[in-house]
């Protein structure tokens, strides 16, 4: 008897787990812990969205679903507010409804980094476009080093209908009259269509970039469609060009970093160990038994950028040494000949031109 109790309080649990949150486990969806920081879950979400977008999963009859999940579960994840109602009472809680309505799950939010070549395109008639606007965006070295979400504002005219009729589709033809037997008279006409009336009226749209760790200096970001508006055709697109920040301690070089480091005489001749913080806080250990001169170089391996195409892959970190000799110092004597005992090096100068 008590075995069978124990058997139905368990069912219950089960039950109560598996159906007691009426609606879908965004978390499991997602594939991240229940702790995971926005910047994870967006991290998720991208990586995902790349995967199942139903362009490129066309023969999945169940891929629209999994894709409207999918951007269900981000669109409660990455909203603090809505997070901590789901997180209370599950999906029910969201009185609204969640990816139903609202914005356009397949709208290009992260922007056109998934771009599919949608079959050949051939077009037949040329369609005029509005031009591609290009922005600069500041990025830190920091921000290739780690990766960082950024949101932009971007205030864009949108299409909207007017009231009354346009000419538009204007083009020019050749028309020829007839003068009488013989004589024609050719004129240049501009012939127009009617239209609906449209104004474009600026909208606030949110955009979403994701710098990727191992992005490059120059790099573009592309959203299709969101550059300028045509009135007669389609709008350009919008770039974001990565233009990297100079950094106070680093340069970089590919995938791989440069950095100087100044040491004291003293270090250089007895070795030394020291660390360097590194982009995301880390630190690097460099440690010499040797003696060190001025302008040695070590090379830390790994210690670079991550590879964009491969983050598990990383540059080197070159560090040149530069030694900070005491100035304005004489040794007595006896210091002088310990120095040449210590040192043996023969004082043979040499002078030359080092060019
Ligand atoms: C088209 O719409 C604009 C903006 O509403 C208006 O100013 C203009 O007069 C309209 N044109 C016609 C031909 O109605
Ligand atoms: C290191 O020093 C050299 C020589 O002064 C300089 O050209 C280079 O830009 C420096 N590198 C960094 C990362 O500051």
């Amino acid at each position: 008897m008590r075995v069978n109790i124990n058997i139905i309080v368990i069912i219950i649990l089960v039950l109560l787990t598996d159906y007691g949150f009426a609606g879908r486990d965004f978390y499991k969806i997602l594939g991240v812990q229940r702790a995971a920081t926005v910047n994870q879950v967006k991290k998720a979400y991208r990586g995902l969205a790349k995967q199942l977008h139903p362009d490129r999963n066309r023969d999945d009859p169940k891929a629209e679903e999994r894709f409207r999940d999918l951007n269900a579960a981000y669109e409660v994840l990455s909203d603090p507010e809505k997070r901590k109602i789901y997180d209370a009472h599950g999906e029910e809680g969201l009185k609204d409804g969640v990816g139903r309505g609202g914005s356009d799950p397949f709208s290009s939010f992260f922007g056109d980094m998934f771009q599919f070549h949608t079959g050949g395109g051939n077009q037949e008639r040329e369609i005029p476009r509005g031009g591609d606007v290009v922005v600069n965006l500041d990025v830190t070295l920091e921000e290739l080093y780690n990766g960082n979400f950024v949101e932009i504002v971007r205030n864009k005219p949108v299409k909207k209908k007017a009231p009354g009729k346009r000419r538009c589709n204007c083009r020019h033809e050749m028309r020829t009259r007839s003068l009488g037997p013989g004589r024609f008279q050719m004129t240049q006409e501009e012939v127009c269509d009617e239209c609906e009336n449209v104004t474009l009226v600026p909208e606030e749209k949110l955009l979403e970039l994701e710098i990727e760790p191992g992005m490059r200096d120059g790099q573009i970001y592309p959203f299709v469609a969101e550059g300028e508006p045509h009135i007669d055709g389609e709008p350009g697109d919008l770039r974001f060009r990565i233009h990297q920040l100079k950094h106070p301690r680093f340069q970089r070089r590919g995938d791989d970093l440069y950095t100087n480091l100044s040491i004291t005489l003293v270090d250089a001749l007895n070795g030394f160990s020291m660390d360097i913080e590194h982009l995301d806080g880390h630190k690097v250990r460099v440690t010499r038994e040797k003696v060190t001169w001025p302008g040695a170089m070590l090379r830390k391996a790994n210690e670079g950028m991550p590879n964009y195409e491969n983050n598990n892959v990383k540059g080197s970190l070159f560090i040149t040494f530069d030694v900070e000799f005491p100035k304005g110092l004489t040794l007595p004597p006896e210091d002088k000949e310990a120095v040449k005992r210590l040192l043996k090096q023969d004082s043979a100068q040499r002078v030359y031109n080092g060019l």
